[in-house]
């Protein structure tokens, strides 16, 4: 019942500014009073120090800001890891979506066998092999998973990592050619837009939840905001047309409260400099207000 805010300000995973002021537009949404009305407490730690002025990346070079990610994360790692320690369910605020490695490696300090739902219309599993871009942003799930440049995978231990069998990812439909190859070869199941359309939103959270919470102790929830619509969700950095409605992300949100699985969550990749009327950053308030138990009636 004890819940840590944790923000991470970092932009330099992904490629257009202003996502580094996510973490204070979603606290502005009324984060705060919108979970305390459902009976938790709140202990908001503040926004972890990322550097405010770093050189642009010089011309061909394979990871952006390599080195200031990695510290972020590390220190994240350290700071979700602290919490949980304590009992505290960690929700953290992005930021770009690299900051999961850091969640994720943090969690799995206390939660060895840890299923993940990744809620994305990417698959963020490049590696600096594979990155067209070169943004981190978009190698933060196979970096968790154990894959890519060493000093991303050394974050909290290289020996803690996730296991394939136990992520899947959900509202998919922008995935690179080298991610499609690694999706297969390590089997990792994704429910793309095709399969939400298919069978509906009821259908894959349910497989999805019985796939992470198969054989696992606990689940993280990895919300990137651009799963959704951009008509719903506007205000992000990499939007993709054709994503999960509100109703049916909302919905999914409520399964997963239902179902209880979740040990920590991180919503990210909100930009304000993006959005329209902070549309983003208010449903990304929604959504984290279902599942931490909202209900109509
Ligand atoms: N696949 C693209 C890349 O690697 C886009 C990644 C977008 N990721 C995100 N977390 N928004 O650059
Ligand atoms: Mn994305
Ligand atoms: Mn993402
Ligand atoms: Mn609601």
């Amino acid at each position: 019942n004890n819940i840590s805010i944790i923000g991470v300000p970092l932009q330099y995973g992904a490629d257009r500014k202003g996502v580094d002021l996510g973490p204070d537009a979603i606290r502005g949404a009324n984060l705060h009073e919108r979970l305390r009305t459902l009976g938790f407490n709140i202990e908001d730690t503040g926004d972890l120090d990322v550097q405010r002025r770093l050189e642009t990346p010089k011309e061909g070079e394979k990871l952006k800001h390599l080195q200031e990610i990695v510290r972020v994360n590390t220190e994240l790692c350290d700071k979700v890891s602290a919490e949980m320690a304590r009992g505290q369910f960690p929700l953290v605020l992005g930021g770009d979506h690299s900051i999961a490695i850091g969640t994720i490696k943090g969690v799995l300090q206390h939660v060895k066998r840890l299923g993940v739902i990744w809620f994305d219309a990417h698959t963020d599993v490049n590696t600096h092999e594979t990155t067209f871009s070169g943004n981190i942003h978009g190698m933060s799930l196979a970096a968790a998973l154990g894959y890519g440049h060493p000093d991303l995978v050394g974050i909290g231990g290289a020996e803690n990592k996730l296991r394939p069998e136990n992520v899947v990812i959900i509202g998919a439909r922008s995935i690179d050619p080298g991610e499609r190859a690694f999706l297969k070869e390590k089997g990792i199941r994704v429910f793309t837009m095709h399969d939400i359309d298919r069978n509906g939103m009821k259908q894959v959270m349910e497989e999805a939840m019985e796939i992470v919470s198969n054989g696992t102790d606990g689940v993280h929830l990895s919300l990137d905001l651009d799963g959704m619509d951009p008509f719903e969700a506007p205000g992000v950095g990499t939007p993709v047309t054709g994503g999960m409605s509100y109703r049916e992300s909302h919905f999914a949100m409520e399964m997963l409260f239902e179902r209880n699985i979740l040990v920590s969550a991180e919503f990210v990749e909100v930009n304000p400099m993006l959005d329209q009327h902070n549309k983003t950053a208010m449903a990304a308030v929604e959504l984290i207000g279902s599942v931490f138990g909202e209900r109509i009636l």
